[in-house]
This record gives structure tokens, sequence and C-alpha cells, in this order.
């Protein structure tokens, strides 16, 4: 789904960020194409966790803004994806061939994150989720569990209002410095540091 300059970013991106140690978690995950590349670049000493519905995107509300509304209305666009609905067997196909340790967690994100716990941090959180309440439930639930100086990618932050408002209501309402930051190709991330600034 994502489009290769975007993809490529996104690997070199792991690679730069792949000794720092922990877990990797991805919300969103369609067919498992992200994860299972991420999971060839950043190896086998980790677990990967993977949050999807595997059942489409939530009904878009006004938070998300009039193109989310549009796009969601458009059955008939090559974009639309059935509503970005993906048979779980894809993303475990996937994960299979990366030969890592990995998990799939079937649900909505508010119903299976604030039970999940972690033994070790997160290294890299990977949020592409792309609604506002699908965003701010990943952050609410998982910003805290990422490791100082890991990297949080955020896929629809230059794509949706919704995702957009959130990065900006959750690191608002925390009173938290950090940077936005983008890569060549503009794939937005932040990176967790206690004062704010870049390693
Ligand atoms: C754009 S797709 C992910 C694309 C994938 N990361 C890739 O690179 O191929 C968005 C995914 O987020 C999932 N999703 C969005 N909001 C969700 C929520 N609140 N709970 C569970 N899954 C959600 C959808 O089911 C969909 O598979």
């Amino acid at each position: 789904m994502i489009a290769k300059p975007l993809f490529i970013d996104n690997l070199i991106l792991c690679d730069t960020f792949k000794e720092i140690q922990g877990d990797f978690v991805e919300c969103g995950v369609w067919r498992g194409g992200m994860s299972g590349a991420t999971a060839e670049v950043m190896g086998k000493n980790r677990t990967y966790y993977l949050f999807d519905s595997f059942e489409g995107l939530p009904a878009v509300k006004e938070v998300d803004g009039p193109a989310a509304k549009i796009w969601q209305d458009n059955k008939s666009s090559a974009y639309y994806h059935d509503n970005c609905t993906a048979e779980i067997g894809y993303a475990e196909m996937a994960m299979k061939k990366s030969g890592v340790t990995y998990q799939l967690i079937k649900g909505w994100f508010s119903d299976t994150l604030p039970s999940f716990s972690l033994t070790n941090k997160i290294a890299i959180l990977r949020l592409d989720g792309d609604w506002y309440d699908s965003t701010m439930d990943c952050l609410v639930n998982l910003y805290p569990l990422v490791a100082e100086n890991g990297l949080i990618i955020i896929d629809d932050y230059y794509a949706w209002d919704g995702c957009t408002r959130a990065v900006h209501d959750y690191l608002s309402k925390n009173d938290l410095p950090v940077r936005i930051y983008q890569t060549k190709n503009g794939v937005c991330y932040i990176i967790k540091t206690s004062n704010g600034r870049q390693l």
C-alpha cells in the first residue's frame, strides 16, 4: 500500500534505530508488508507485536477531517482497498517469511491495547491507524512503553487531519517537548527523549 520512496525511508529509519534494545510494535498492519520488511531489517533478536482489527478502518468521525470522509465514502476508488480490510493470513505469511518471533493481535486498538503489557521496552513503535481515535489509543497506551531514544514512526501525520490532531493533542496534553521530524521523502517520526532534543 505504501509508496516505494516512503517504504524505503521507513526501512532506513528502522535500520538507523536498530541498536536500540527492545521490541517492535506496529498498530495498523493490513497485509503485513511493512512489518515483514521491517523484521528483515531489525532482525531476530526481538519480538514483533502487530495489532490490527483485520476488519478494516473504523467509521470516520468529524475530527478526521473532510478528506477522510470523502475517502471512506468513495468505495469504488482504487485506493479504497475494501476500507483497508485484510485477511489475517497475509500478515501471517509475511511474518513467517521473515523468520522472526511475532504475535498478531486481532481486535480494535481500544480493546486490545489497554491490557497489553511487555517485559521489554518498545524500541520502535510504528503507528499506521489513520484516524484520530486510532492514533490516540496507540499513543495513550504505548508511548509510555517506548524506550528512551526509541523511535515512533507516524505514517499518517501528513496524510490525515485526525492523525495530525491526535499527535499534537497527545504531546501537548502530556507536556512533551519532543520534536516532529521528517525523512527526505516525508516519513514523519519522533524520538522519545525526556529533554526533547535529538540524539
Ligand atoms: C493503512 S492500513 C495499514 C497499512 C500497513 N501498515 C502497511 O504498511 O501495509 C491501516 C490499518 O489500520 C487498521 N486500523 C485502523 N484503526 C484501527 C483500530 N482502531 N483498531 C484496529 N485496527 C485499526 C486497519 O484495519 C488497517 O489494516
